[in-house]
């Protein structure tokens, strides 16, 4: 690299573009999508709205939220070409595997792959909002040696996913938890995800490309994949009262505790509030106590001996637990909500892109010759 510039590793505090889907401001804690407070929208909005908001940069009034919704409500089916796709992954395979499958097998088959117009784009990203819920359904079920539910026209978006899952729609309070979750997860700037997506998309790739790698980003534990490992932790600690030693004891064999810690969140992510009290809420309702003992005791302890924070992967795992999903369905979830945040910034991408290249600065062997022959 040039003299004197020095290596920022994992682009930690680097601003590489600029960005009008959402802003994370570590110092009030605060996240906004297009400029409105996460809290509000998650509480207040379907996740239709807020996919809306974050494509099209506002709220959808009545006309635009219903036409968004016939066409979501009209694309839901899995397809019996990409039903047979993904019935040759293996059912031991990791359940991101299958959504990344299915992206990528969704953008082989689109006409419109390689349009790369903002409205070829937006179409191409409501399609795959619409039809990844079957793809997760299939496999959550698939797993379970349960036959698919099909996608019910009558129902909205969060509705329709739970009740592809689970063969019904639970009480209303789950329901809102549930899209109190997909509201949260939809968005969060240059996450490691989302920039994947951007690097792909800014050398001029399709957006089913971008997608697959965005799926392939949030795999990885340091990610995505925490909810998954905050939910086997607890299962492991099974009591309140065991947390706190099942903590120090990870602490002390240097391991790191998935559900905490954040690279711009300094404080406390802003999302965990809101997604808190929903899983209080969800296990005050399906007696889910046990839990909160746990989360209670492993926050409390994790802010004693490292002053660090739980993050938005601590209370979702256990909400999606006590909601009935099996541990290996959260971190496809987690997609299945940013796919909204990962297609609204490779559209920005592509708005005003510049091919993303880094520099690097060399350690290897000083230059020298091939010896002669
Ligand atoms: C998400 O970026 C996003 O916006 C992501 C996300 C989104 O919406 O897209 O918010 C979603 O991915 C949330 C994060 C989920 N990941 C986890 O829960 C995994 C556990 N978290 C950590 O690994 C960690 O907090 C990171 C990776 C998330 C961020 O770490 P940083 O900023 O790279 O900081 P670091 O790894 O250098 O840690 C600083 C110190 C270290 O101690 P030292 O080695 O300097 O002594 O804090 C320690 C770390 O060991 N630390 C932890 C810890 N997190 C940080 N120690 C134990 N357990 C942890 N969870």
């Amino acid at each position: 690299a040039p003299a004197g510039q020095e290596v920022r590793k994992g682009l930690a505090g680097v601003v590489v573009d600029t960005t009008a889907v959402s802003e994370v401001v570590p110092e009030t804690n605060s996240l906004t999508y297009r400029g409105y407070p996460v809290q509000e929208l998650a509480t207040s909005c379907r996740t239709e709205e807020v996919a809306h908001l974050l494509w099209h940069g506002e709220l959808p009034d009545a006309a635009a939220l219903a036409a968004l919704q016939e066409a979501e409500r009209a694309q839901r089916a899995l397809e019996p070409a990409v039903r047979a796709a993904l019935e040759a992954l293996p059912p031991s395979c990791h359940p991101m595997d299958v959504l990344r499958t299915a992206v990528s097998v969704l953008g082989a088959r689109d006409p419109r792959a390689e349009r790369h117009d903002p409205d070829a784009e937006l179409a191409k990203a409501l399609s795959l909002f619409a039809r990844l819920p079957a793809v997760l359904a299939w496999d959550v079920r698939r797993r379970r040696g349960q036959d698919p539910v099909e996608p019910d026209p009558a129902l909205g978006y969060a509705e329709n996913l739970l009740h592809m899952c689970f063969g019904e729609v639970p009480d209303a309070g789950s329901v809102r938890a549930f899209e109190t979750s997909l509201v949260l997860y939809a968005e969060h700037s240059f996450n490691a995800s989302t920039f994947a997506a951007r690097v792909v998309t800014s050398t001029l790739a399709d957006l089913h490309s971008a997608v697959t790698a965005a799926v392939g980003a949030l795999k990885g534990p340091l990610h995505g994949g925490a909810n998954e490992a905050v939910m086997h932790a607890m299962l492991e600690i099974g009591e309140p009262e065991r947390a706190g030693a099942w903590l120090r004891a990870e602490l002390a064999a240097g391991r790191r505790v998935m559900g905490f810690g954040h690279r711009v969140y300094r404080n406390g992510d802003s999302r965990v509030p809101t997604m808190e009290a929903a899983f209080r809420e969800v296990a005050a309702a399906r007696g889910g106590q046990r839990w909160v003992g746990i989360y209670e005791e492993l926050a409390r302890v994790m802010l004693e001996e490292k002053g660090i924070h739980p993050n938005l992967d601590f209370p979702a795992g256990p909400t999606y637990h006590l909601l009935g999903f099996d541990t290996a369905a959260f971190t496809p979830l987690f997609a299945l909500s940013r796919v909204a945040g990962w297609t609204a910034h490779v559209v920005e991408q592509r708005r005003s892109n510049a091919l993303i290249r880094p520099l690097s600065s060399y350690v290897g062997p000083p230059q020298r010759s091939v010896p002669a022959r």
